[in-house]
């Protein structure tokens, strides 16, 4: 178990498309439990491989109510939405605001490559959002409605 550096914004590896996980093997489970450190070492809520600098589709989640591993995820249903502010441990010291699906349902597979299926609102629903999106090299800044703030600017707001 090992904490990673965290690539931020600006780095290369961020805009591509990770490649589909097709086994599990020490190495794998090694670079899930090292996500899982990093991103409670940073008070982060999720953290996609390619934070990591590892093109692979495979993200951590922990909202507060204990750790998701979710390998080659897939979102299969989303409804309603929830616009509010949005931070990445991969662009220190921001915030925007980003409208998301209020719920989501997505399709994944554990560290035993079993296949199961996740349920989300508010918070999950965009941070499976948020995540997903790494895998293709989305970073939220992207989708950030008005101006991406400083830590002290939403303080201030
Ligand atoms: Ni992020």
């Amino acid at each position: 178990m090992a904490i990673r550096n965290i690539r931020e914004i600006g780095d290369e590896i961020l805009t591509k498309t990770c490649r589909e996980v097709k086994e599990v093997n020490d190495r794998t489970k090694d670079l899930i439990d090292d996500m899982l450190d990093t991103m409670y070492e940073a008070n982060g809520v999720g953290l996609a491989a390619p934070q990591v600098g590892v093109l692979k589709r495979i993200v951590v989640i922990d909202i507060g109510e204990g750790p998701v591993v979710m390998i080659n995820p897939r979102i299969i249903e989303t409804s309603g939405s929830q616009t509010g502010n949005e931070g990445c441990l991969s662009v220190p010291g921001k915030a925007g605001v980003v409208t998301r699906p209020d719920y989501v349902k997505a399709v994944a597979f554990d560290e035993n490559m079993e296949e199961y299926e996740i349920e989300g609102t508010e918070l999950m629903a965009r941070a499976i959002c948020h995540e997903c999106d790494h895998l293709d090299g989305i970073l939220y800044v992207s989708k950030v409605e008005g101006e991406l703030l400083s830590s002290e600017e939403l303080e201030e707001a």
